[in-house]
C-alpha cells in the first residue's frame, strides 16, 4: 500500500427527513445564501424543506446554475453574495449546483480574478466560504470531496478546481429526495459513480486489499441496485444504497494508498466542451475503449476485476480481459447509456479536432502510468466511433 494522508471534515447526515437538521449547523446569525439548479429542488419539495427548516435567517435564493456549471452563471452569484455579504452557502441539487457553490464559496473572498481560480485549478484558494449540500442527484460524489468542476464555454474549457477548503462542511443525503430522478439521470449517477471506482481501483496492484475490496463491493452494489432503481424509482433501500455507494466513491475513501487513473475524466471534460455530452455519457464511452487499449498495464487489476465483479475464471487471460471489458459495456448499455460515439446524439465526431484539443489543454501523459499519450488516445477514440 502507498503512504496517505486521509482528511475528510464533511459531517454526513443521511436518510428520511434530514433536511431539517441543517438548522444545527448554520449559525443563526448567518446571510445564507441557497443556490440552486432549474427548478428540480422546487419540484421534488428540497427547496421548500431547506427554506423551512431556515425560517427565521436571513436567505437569499440563487437559482439557474445549470448542468455542467458555467462560469459566467456562478460570477452572478458571486457578485450577488459580495453585495449581500453573504456568509454562508447552501447548494440543493446534484453536482452542478453543489461543484458551482463550491467554486462560488472560492470565488467570493478571493481578491484577484475569479478566473485564476479555475485556470490554475484551485492552487491560489486559501480560504473560502463555509457550504452545505443537500443532494438531490447522486453521482458525482462532490458533497463529501475536495472537487468543483467547472466550465467556462466561450473559452471552450471545463476544468477540475480541487483544494481542501472545497469540502463541504456539512452534506444532507436524503434517498426520497432522489425519487423525481428521470431515468437519463439514474442511468448517468450508476454509471458515473462505476466510473470514479475505476479510476481508482483499475490501475496496478499495490497490495491495498482493503482499497480494492471496498472498491470491489462498491462496484458489486452499482451492478445489483442500479437496474433496481429503473424499474423501481422509488424504492428506499435501493436509493440510499446508490447514494452513499456514490458518496463513498468519489469521497476519498477508496483512492487513498493506491495509485489513480482519471484519464477517461480528463478527456471526458474535453467532449463535454465540443459536443455537449452528459458527463457521464463521456465515460460510458471513453471507459470500455480504454480498457481495451491500456489492458496491457492495467492486466493484472483486469483480471483480478473479471475474476472477482463478474465471476469470470476461465479461458486464456486476454478472454477473461475481453470477457470483462464486454460485460462492463452490458452493464452501461442496460443502465440505458451509449457505448458508441453513433450512439450518442453526436454528429460528425471529428478526431483530428479532439485531439488538437487535447494538446491545447496538456492532456498529455495522464494515467496512472504516465503513459497515456495522443497517440493513444487517437486509438482509443477510433474504438468509440
Ligand atoms: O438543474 P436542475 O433543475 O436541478 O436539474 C438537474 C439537471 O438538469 C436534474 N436533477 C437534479 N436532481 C434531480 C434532478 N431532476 C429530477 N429530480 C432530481 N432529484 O438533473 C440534471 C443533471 O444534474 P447535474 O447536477 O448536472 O448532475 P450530476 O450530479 O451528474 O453532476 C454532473 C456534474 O458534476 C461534475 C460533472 O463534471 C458535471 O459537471 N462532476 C463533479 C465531480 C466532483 N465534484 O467531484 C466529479 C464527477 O466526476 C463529475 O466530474
Ligand atoms: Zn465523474
Amino acid at each position: 500500500m502507498l503512504n496517505f494522508t486521509f482528511h475528510n471534515p464533511t459531517k454526513v447526515f443521511f436518510g428520511q427527513d434530514t433536511i431539517r437538521q441543517i438548522t444545527g449547523e448554520i449559525p443563526k446569525d448567518y446571510r445564507v445564501m441557497i443556490t440552486f439548479g432549474g427548478g428540480s429542488a422546487r419540484q421534488n419539495g428540497a427547496l421548500d424543506e431547506v427554506q423551512t427548516a431556515l425560517q427565521g435567517y436571513d436567505v437569499t435564493l440563487f437559482g439557474g446554475i445549470e448542468p455542467n456549471p458555467e462560469y459566467e452563471t456562478l460570477i452572478k452569484g458571486v457578485m450577488i453574495a459580495r453585495e449581500k455579504k453573504i456568509n454562508y452557502l447552501l447548494a440543493v441539487g446534484g453536482g452542478s449546483v453543489i461543484d458551482g457553490t463550491k467554486f462560488m464559496a472560492a470565488a467570493i473572498p478571493f481578491s484577484g480574478a475569479p478566473f485564476l481560480l479555475l485556470e490554475n485549478k484551485g492552487s491560489d484558494i486559501h480560504r473560502a466560504l463555509p457550504v452545505g449540500a443537500v443532494v438531490t442527484l447522486s453521482a458525482s460524489g462532490s458533497e463529501m470531496n475536495n472537487r468543483a468542476i467547472i466550465s467556462r464555454r466561450n473559452l471552450m474549457v471545463k476544468r477540475a478546481v480541487m483544494n481542501p477548503f472545497l469540502f463541504p462542511r456539512f452534506a444532507v443525503l436524503d434517498p426520497t429526495k432522489t425519487y423525481t430522478m428521470p431515468a437519463r439521470q439514474i442511468g448517468n449517477g450508476v454509471v458515473d459513480t462505476f466510473a470514479h471506482v475505476l479510476e481508482q481501483y483499475m490501475t496496478y496492484p499495490v497490495g491495498g486489499a482493503v482499497q480494492d475490496r471496498l472498491a470491489e463491493g462498491l462496484l458489486h452494489v452499482l451492478i445489483e441496485e442500479g437496474p433496481k432503481a429503473l424499474t423501481d424509482p422509488e424504492n428506499y433501500d435501493v436509493r440510499s444504497n446508490l447514494m452513499w455507494a456514490a458518496t463513498l466513491g468519489l469521497n476519498g475513501l477508496i483512492g487513498a494508498g493506491v495509485p489513480q487513473d482519471w484519464a477517461a475524466h480528463r478527456f471526458g471534460y474535453e467532449l463535454t466542451v465540443l459536443y455537449g455530452l452528459d458527463h457521464a455519457r463521456t465515460l460510458s464511452v471513453l471507459v470500455p475503449a480504454m480498457l481495451q487499449v491500456r489492458a496491457r498495464g492495467k492486466r493484472q487489476k483486469l483480471l483480478q476485476y473479471a475474476a472477482r465483479i463478474w465471476g469470470i475464471t476461465s479461458g486464456s487471460k486476454e478472454e477473461r480481459i475481453e470477457g470483462a471489458i464486454n460485460k462492463t459495456k452490458m452493464f452501461f448499455e442496460f443502465m440505458g447509456l451509449p457505448t458508441r460515439f453513433n450512439a450518442c446524439d453526436m454528429t460528425n465526431v471529428d478526431i483530428d479536432r479532439i485531439i488538437r484539443m487535447l494538446e491545447e489543454h496538456g492532456m498529455v501523459n495522464l494515467g496512472e502510468n504516465n503513459d497515456v499519450t495522443l497517440e493513444m488516445m487517437r486509438k482509443i477514440l477510433e474504438l468509440c466511433l
